[in-house]
């Protein structure tokens, strides 16, 4: 057996493997896509054209976005089976449960779920860049006893997204910040739920097995959990006049406060400026600039505090509920996004595969004998 090396817990400072896929430089305040900076592609371009970029080289020129937009629209089948499983979940559920479910269901559904080939692996991805905003509408619908609404294939996956939700397509520059808050959320190199994903791809498993894992981390607090626990903050603090004394009493608690702190970055989240531009934009747009307020006491607070800066879903929470979306629902639009970052990982584990399998040191009970069983 080889040296042992013993790492912190956590996992915290080990770099686990390499990647091409995006690169994370606090130092700097730096996220790249595939060597694009996240503020240029959300200035330049669409989510699905990002979708393509992750799990390819490079951006597409207008022939392959057309033909990967194609595919995709093709994949957006709401199918009476898929409608029926959504119908027969308990409506009061938290859809990431209920997404959880519909995404090994649609596993099932896949006669080539165990070829792991790359052509196929990708035909997976493209599939569920196209069903995860279906099942996530289907069970808003359901949820609120309302009736399903069908796909529109004309319309781009955020567009779509809002039609099936709600009926109708909102405001072209709500639609921007949607669209741009999903390249932001698309991906962030070994988190959680990606290592999650690549550790059930490194089993040789497949790729709806890795994603229904990943977006069972995906839903912890400490995770992407956090966007939803903004929202129930700002909630509870209710007014701006309490958002300074609300934060005081938490941090003298000691209480994590949601939003706020990164394990990479230590001097703020390159995402933020980004999507509290887009925030104050919907704010501006819906006639709510509420959250908004309360919001920068409880970071001017936190800063001056602890130094302690917002990560991305600190303005994103607030931003879906001001377009619309319940609570329980941003978790979910985060696994929209992240699907893309997650197939792109679980394809490049593929391809250069090593099971991971590390080891514990085992701090229990000395070996013993086993007592003879009392009879009686
Ligand atoms: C993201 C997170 C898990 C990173 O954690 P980590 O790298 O393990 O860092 P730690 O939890 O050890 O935090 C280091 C210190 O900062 C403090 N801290 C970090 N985030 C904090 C937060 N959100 N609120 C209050 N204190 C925080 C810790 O209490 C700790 O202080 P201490 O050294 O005095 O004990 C953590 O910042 C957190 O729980 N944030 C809230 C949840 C959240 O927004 N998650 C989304 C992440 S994108």
């Amino acid at each position: 057996m080889s040296e042992q090396i013993k790492v912190p817990k956590g996992l915290t400072g080990v770099v686990i493997d390499s990647t091409r896929i995006s690169k994370v430089v606090p130092e700097t305040n730096t996220l790249v896509y595939r060597g694009y900076p996240v503020q240029e592609l959300c200035e330049h371009c669409s989510f699905e054209q990002v979708a393509y970029l992750m799990t390819h080289q490079d951006l597409p020129d207008s022939n392959q976005l057309k033909e990967f937009i194609v595919r995709e629209r093709d994949y957006r089948n709401f199918s009476e089976a898929l409608q029926k499983l959504i119908k027969n979940l308990p409506p009061n559920g938290h859809p990431m449960d209920a997404l959880r479910t519909c995404v090994s269901y649609l596993g099932m559904e896949d006669e080539r779920i165990w070829d792991n080939s790359h052509g196929v692996n990708m035909d997976k991805f493209l599939r569920l860049l196209a069903m995860i905003p279906l099942c996530i509408a289907g069970y808003y619908r359901h949820s609120k006893q309302l009736d399903f609404i069908m796909p529109d294939k004309s319309l781009s996956i955020s567009q779509n997204f809002f039609h099936m939700c709600f009926g109708e397509v909102p405001d072209p520059e709500i639609v921007k910040a949607f669209d741009g808050s999903l390249i932001l959320y698309a991906e962030h190199s070994f988190n959680a739920s990606t290592f999650a994903g690549r550790v059930i791809a490194s089993t040789t498993s497949d790729l709806y097995s890795a994603v229904t894992g990943a977006i069972g981390a995906l839903k912890g607090p400490l995770h992407g959990g956090a966007n939803e626990r903004v929202m129930h903050m700002l909630r509870e603090i209710g007014t701006v006049d309490r958002a300074k004394d609300w934060m005081l009493n938490a941090l003298r608690e000691k209480r994590k406060i949601m939003g706020f702190g990164h394990r990479v970055y230590r001097n703020g989240d390159s995402r933020v400026p980004t999507m509290k531009r887009y925030e104050e934009k919907v704010a501006k747009l819906t006639g709510n600039t509420h959250w908004l307020e309360i919001a920068d006491v409880l970071e001017q607070t936190m800063i001056k505090e602890k130094g302690i800066y917002p990560n991305l879903d600190f303005p994103a929470g607030p931003s879906y509920y001001m377009m619309g979306f319940d609570i329980e629902m941003f978790t979910p639009i985060f696994v929209m996004a992240r699907i893309t970052g997650w197939c792109a990982h679980v394809m490049e584990q593929t391809e250069s595969n090593k099971l991971i399998r590390p080891l514990s040191e085992y701090v229990g009970e000395k070996q013993r004998e086993v007592a003879p069983r009392i009879s009686g």
